[in-house]
């Protein structure tokens, strides 16, 4: 995902991907402050806090900015009016994702082809343009208030421009000065790209989205767990995992499933309103205890992950890759446990991944770091660790 010759698989696969999606374009957030989010993300996570569109460039209505690092872009907003949309949504939902949005060679033909499958609007195709180029985008309504994007670009705003550091859009200007931005060139987090973007949605509509997902986006199963392979006896969930057919973008869904305690997508549920959304963002690294060694460093709060994981995970995680001819992980077993790192085994080989704690006030949004080393699934041997670990969290919380 998310190289160059992406563009040229993604151009020939439109037979089993029909929306032809080449990329995560960007995630964008509403939050209520993007000049201070700005700077949580940048020296927490080591984001470029890279450009701006606000009252100095022209945008009356809010405020956002592009923060980049590799191949992901996030866009935070805020609004400067009562009436903007993200107010209310902010009112209802406190900060998080808004829209996760696809790169696509012709955004108009995306979104219309995705009405044509039965997906409602969010947005009319419109398109900003300058002397340079464009950038034409259009949105589809998914689960809760989150939207998909369509974005095709052309001229100085194409994708491998953007990803040079080029501009994003018409009204962007980019922002100088930063200090931080010259300290994460210095100390970076080797985070890559968007791996996976998980939603949660409510008891019993997980089947619905996932026929969502394959009728409006022409998305695939592709890995499936229930309850029993990732419960405790306290609280469980569902997951089944959708991806374009290219399999160049992955999107999870859960829901909430039953348990003695409440499952921790119901209290997600609860602090958002009762309305699905975005559960967390998975970003991909090459070097898993280089990047969360980086991030701890920084201060980020990762889930606390308990001392008796790290007695079975070498024997579990070794015998599986044995079995499937696959060699040892290879990552120093001390470092991982003194970094608190999650591993993981399937037939296709390991990987490693943390989860943050909730990214802002409300338990909501959350990111994953994530390296893979042959494997394609998504830690369901560790769900069970993770589990215990986010219920001890729920339990300080009052919430479990
Ligand atoms: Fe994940």
């Amino acid at each position: 995902m998310a190289t160059t010759s992406a563009l040229s698989s993604a151009e020939t696969s439109t037979a089993t991907d029909p929306l032809a999606l080449v990329d995560v374009d960007h995630v964008r957030f509403f939050v209520g402050n993007a000049k201070q989010a700005a700077y949580f993300y940048a020296s927490e996570f080591g984001f470029d806090v890279s450009q701006i569109s606000d009252l100095t460039t022209g945008s009356r209505q809010s405020a956002t900015y592009l923060l980049t690092q590799g191949n992901i872009r996030l866009l935070l907003e805020s609004p400067l009016t009562p009436s903007h949309p993200a107010a209310e949504e902010l009112r209802c939902y406190g900060d998080g994702v808004k829209d996760i949005a696809f790169t696509v060679f012709d955004a108009e033909r995306a979104y219309e082809q995705a009405r044509r499958n039965g997906g409602a609007s969010a947005y009319e195709p419109r398109t900003l343009k300058d002397a340079t180029g464009t950038v034409t985008m259009a949105g589809i309504q998914t689960y809760g208030r989150a939207v998909h994007s369509f974005v095709s670009r052309t001229g100085a705003y194409a994708l491998p421009q953007l990803k040079q550091g080029g501009g994003f859009a018409p009204g962007f200007e980019p922002v100088g000065g930063f200090a931080l931005n010259d300290f994460n060139r210095q100390h970076p987090c080797g985070l890559k790209f968007v791996d996976h973007c998980v939603g949660n949605v409510e008891l019993g509509k997980m089947n619905y989205w996932v026929k969502w997902y394959e009728d409006v986006m022409g998305f695939k199963m592709f890995k499936h767990f229930d309850d029993n392979d990732i419960g405790t006896d306290f609280s469980a969930l569902m997951s089944k995992v959708m991806a374009s057919g290219n399999h160049l973008i992955k999107m999870p869904i859960n829901e909430p499933a039953e348990g003695r305690k409440k499952s921790q997508i119901q209290e997600y549920l609860e602090w958002h309103n009762m309305t699905p959304g975005v559960q967390h963002l998975a970003l991909r690294t090459d070097d898993e205890l280089t990047s969360v060694a980086e991030l701890r460093r920084r201060g980020v709060d990762f889930l606390n992950i308990p001392e008796v994981y790290y007695e079975k995970v070498w024997e579990r995680v070794n015998r599986t890759l044995t079995q499937h001819g696959h060699t040892a992980v290879k990552e120093d077993h001390q470092r991982v446990r003194d970094l608190g790192i999650l591993v993981d085994a399937d037939d296709e080989g390991y990987l490693l991944q943390l989860f943050t704690k909730p990214l802002q006030d409300r338990p909501t949004l959350f990111f994953e770091i994530i390296c893979r080393r042959g494997s394609q699934s998504f830690g369901k041997g560790n769900f069970k660790a993770l589990f215990e670990s986010l219920e001890l969290e729920q339990n300080r919380r009052g919430n479990l």
